[in-house]
């Protein structure tokens, strides 16, 4: 295997640490470079683990910063990208749609721009790989999956600045013929998820009995793949996808949102020893998400036909190992919830 200094941007993030994770203890060859601005999305106690491995650097970098970029490639003779970092909550797009414009558009395009000069005359020899979201294609009805041919229809400003960087993605390799590839994956779940995002923050309110707040009626439909089988998902397309090519990433796991909860709720009165029904009682019905996508589904054909991946693990059981990380790393769930994360929650929820 040839050696590769892989910059990963976002790797301090949910979804981020998982792939650091995997690479830097999958290929001890490689050097992998984790840039991340440690926004309050990165925390690099989700790396403790692994930060003093000999192959593992972390560089606190912002992605729209494009001299300290150039820096960071020279320094660490990048070959490859895989870029995770991004503004990655619907709701806080809501509130604040253009620090998602300067993350997810420009600081890909800062990074698109970086790797151009950098690995001019030899693009064939690099790879820059583009994590999106299935949340590009809009929303569905009642029936349908998304494919990677499904037109892209963005309807929240996350989605649409995502839409927006994987076209600048696209449109680079067609005008400059930088080697990239896109992935566009269904939502995530598993440890290290930050608690704003609906299954660690149910499972934070659960622990403190405090109310959980389901938008509209509840029926929205949702695809969840556990977040390793997403890092698995990642390192198969860096390694064998095909070049420019797009890839969607799913679970083949539909729920609506309030099964889900009540599943989740049943999980957690079996492990916190409480009266079965207990936590459902905190269930409540809260003004909707302002465009809230009905349902998300993917087709993941493509990728199982073509690389052989499929998830490994269910939802019962990613669900259920989920839950045990939370109630055994308290510490993490006490740091996170601390601080800006009160006025964050009063903020978003005390109105609603
Ligand atoms: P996250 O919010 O947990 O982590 C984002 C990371 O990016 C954080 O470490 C943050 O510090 C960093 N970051 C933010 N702005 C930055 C900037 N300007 N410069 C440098 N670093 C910056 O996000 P996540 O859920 O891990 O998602 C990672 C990627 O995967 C995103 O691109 C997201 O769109 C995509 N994705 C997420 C899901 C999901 O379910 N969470 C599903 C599909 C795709
Ligand atoms: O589909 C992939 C996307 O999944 C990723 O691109 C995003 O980065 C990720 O955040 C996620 O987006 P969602 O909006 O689907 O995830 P979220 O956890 O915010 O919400 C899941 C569903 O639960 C959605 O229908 C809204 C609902 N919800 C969410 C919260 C936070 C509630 O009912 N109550 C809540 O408090």
């Amino acid at each position: 295997m040839s050696k590769k200094n892989i910059l990963i941007t976002g790797g301090a993030g949910f979804i981020g640490s998982h792939v650091v994770r995997l690479f830097v203890e999958k290929y001890p060859d490689y050097k992998i470079v984790n840039l991340d601005a440690l926004t309050y999305a990165g925390n690099l106690e989700n790396l403790a683990d692994i930060e003093d491995k000999p192959n593992y650097f972390f560089e606190k970098v912002n992605i729209l910063d494009a001299d300290k970029l150039k820096e960071v490639f020279e320094k660490h003779e990048i070959t490859d990208i895989v870029h995770l970092a991004a503004e990655s909550h619907v709701d806080r797009s809501i509130v604040s749609p253009l620090d998602f414009v300067y993350t997810n558009v420009i600081g890909t395009v800062n990074l698109l721009n970086t790797a151009r000069e950098q690995w001019k005359g030899e693009y064939d020899q690099h790879l820059f790989y583009h994590v999106s979201t299935d949340e590009v294609y809009g929303a569905l009805g009642d029936t349908g999956l998304f494919t990677e041919e499904t037109p892209y229809h963005p309807n929240s400003p996350y989605s649409a600045s995502k839409a927006s960087s994987d076209h600048f993605v696209r449109a680079y390799a067609e005008t400059y013929h930088l080697r990239t590839v896109i992935s566009n994956c269904s939502n995530n779940y598993g440890p290290y998820h930050f608690p704003e995002k609906l299954i660690p923050l149910f499972i934070n309110n659960i622990i403190n009995k405090k109310p959980l707040p389901v938008y509209g009626d509840g029926l929205y439909t949702r695809d969840w793949l556990y977040v390793k089988d997403h890092a698995i998902a990642i390192d198969l397309i860096f390694h064998k996808g095909r070049k420019d090519e797009t890839y969607n990433i799913g679970g083949f796991n539909e729920w609506r949102n309030i099964d889900l909860v009540k599943l989740l709720c049943k999980i957690m009165d079996e492990k916190l020893g409480n009266i079965s029904g207990t936590s459902e009682q905190l269930i409540t019905y809260v003004k909707d998400r302002p465009g809230h996508d009905r349902r998300y589904a993917i087709d993941a054909t493509k990728i199982n036909k073509e690389l052989g991946w499929k998830p490994t693990v269910t939802f019962e059981e990613g669900l259920a190992e989920t839950v045990d990380w939370y109630l055994t790393n308290t510490r993490w769930l006490d740091h996170v919830t601390s601080g800006a994360y009160q006025s964050y929650y009063e903020s978003m929820y005390s109105a609603r």
